[in-house]
């Protein structure tokens, strides 16, 4: 039995070696921690749940709908419930994505071929690296300043040298939590030979809009997403843009790609958005909050933010063993050192309700 069962796992193994991309075979699959029983703030979800009259205002929504039919294939009342809440101009096109990673991924598809690049500053949301090494895209990440800022100068001569036929901006940026200057971020849109898409997916917590400059670029896609605004286990993301370019994405989408239920889910949501603006405002007062006692703290650089996570840089070499140190605790969030030479003793924060921010803070006082 045994070597029968070792036989047929060197069967495999050698099937898998020739036949599987030698690129594949080396990467590891998106890592996600075990979470139960933490306090997540690893993650950047929103950290409340429905009030009880809506929660079963939605159940009641989901009693009607029939899992055994297919759903809409283009999901029309959820893009009309995106055009009422963001505003969305008729004059644009709206993809739905299986989140916004599933987004990235068509777009990325679309332009990807022999030779072709894509290019991110760095460090960034990493998907954007993956995904082009899943597609044999040339991947070029143009790295940040010290501060997190855009190399201008450096981004500009890498565009003209790599012709770039794809750029992601994270607006703001993950893991950062900055912008990057509207100044900058025109230069780069206007030199670009190919697409450019603005990835905002923190656009709930910042002032910072870049929907109306569909107006001014041909070569520039806006991308968004439910999944921080509350809604990260319905996995909705939504490109905008020009019906030229999303005519084409669109060829490339699985029919069917958001379901029944995430369709009558997402539609629920949009019809009571209010509540989810207030919670992602209470957010943003949090993070005011958080970040004034991480400041009052030693040892941490705590940096600006205008999404829903803090960036932290502990003293030299303690990232680890504070980030353990929380989880001894029972509260996880993200350690970022080791996995870009500019967010070495780096960790992220997700910011939660006060209650979660009190109980993270009482964790981390000992720790320094
Ligand atoms: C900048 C950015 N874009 C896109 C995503 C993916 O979001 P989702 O696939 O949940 O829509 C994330 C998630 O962390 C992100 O930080």
């Amino acid at each position: 039995m045994t070597d029968r069962l070792s036989e047929w796992q060197d069967k495999i193994e050698a099937r898998v070696q020739r036949l599987v991309r030698e690129d594949i075979r080396k990467l590891t699959a998106y890592p996600v921690p075990n979470s139960s029983g933490f306090l997540k703030l690893d993650a950047m979800e929103n950290p409340f749940t429905w009030p009880a009259e809506l929660q079963q205002q939605w159940q009641a929504t989901l009693a009607d709908v029939h899992v055994n039919r297919y759903p809409h294939p283009d999901a029309p009342e959820v893009k009309q419930g995106l055009r009422r809440v963001m505003n969305i101009d008729e004059r644009w096109d709206i993809l739905l994505g299986n989140g916004s990673d599933e987004l990235i991924q068509l777009i990325a598809m679309a332009v990807a071929g022999a030779g072709q690049t894509l290019m991110a500053p760095e460090p960034s949301f990493v998907m954007y690296r993956m995904i082009a090494q899943y597609l044999q895209m040339d991947y070029v990440g143009v790295p940040l300043t010290e501060r997190f800022e855009i190399d201008l100068e450096n981004t500009l001569a890498r565009i003209e040298r790599e012709q770039p036929a794809l750029i992601f901006l994270a607006q703001p940026n993950n893991p950062t939590g900055n912008l990057w200057g509207d100044e900058k971020l025109r230069r780069i849109i206007e030199a670009a030979p190919g697409l450019v898409v603005i990835d905002e997916a923190y656009t709930a917590f910042t002032e910072a809009d870049y929907l109306p400059w569909l107006e001014d670029y041909p070569n520039l896609l806006i991308m968004r997403t439910l999944s921080k605004v509350g809604l990260a286990g319905l996995r909705l993301g939504i490109l905008i843009g020009d019906p030229a370019w999303v005519n084409e994405i669109n060829k490339l989408r699985l029919p069917y790609n958001i379901g029944n239920l995430v369709q009558a889910t997402a539609t629920f949501a949009l019809d009571h958005f209010e509540v989810f603006q207030q919670q992602t405002q209470e957010l943003v007062k949090q993070r005011a909050v958080l970040i004034e006692q991480l400041r009052a703290l030693p040892e941490l650089t705590v940096y600006d933010s205008e999404a829903n996570f803090v960036l932290v840089r502990t003293a030299p070499g303690r990232a680890a063993e504070i980030h353990q140190g929380l989880k001894d605790a029972g509260v996880l969030i993200k350690k970022l050192d080791g996995s870009h030479a500019l967010l070495n003793d780096c960790l992220r924060i997700t910011v939660g309700s006060a209650p979660e921010n009190n109980r993270l803070m009482s964790a981390l006082v000992p720790l320094l």
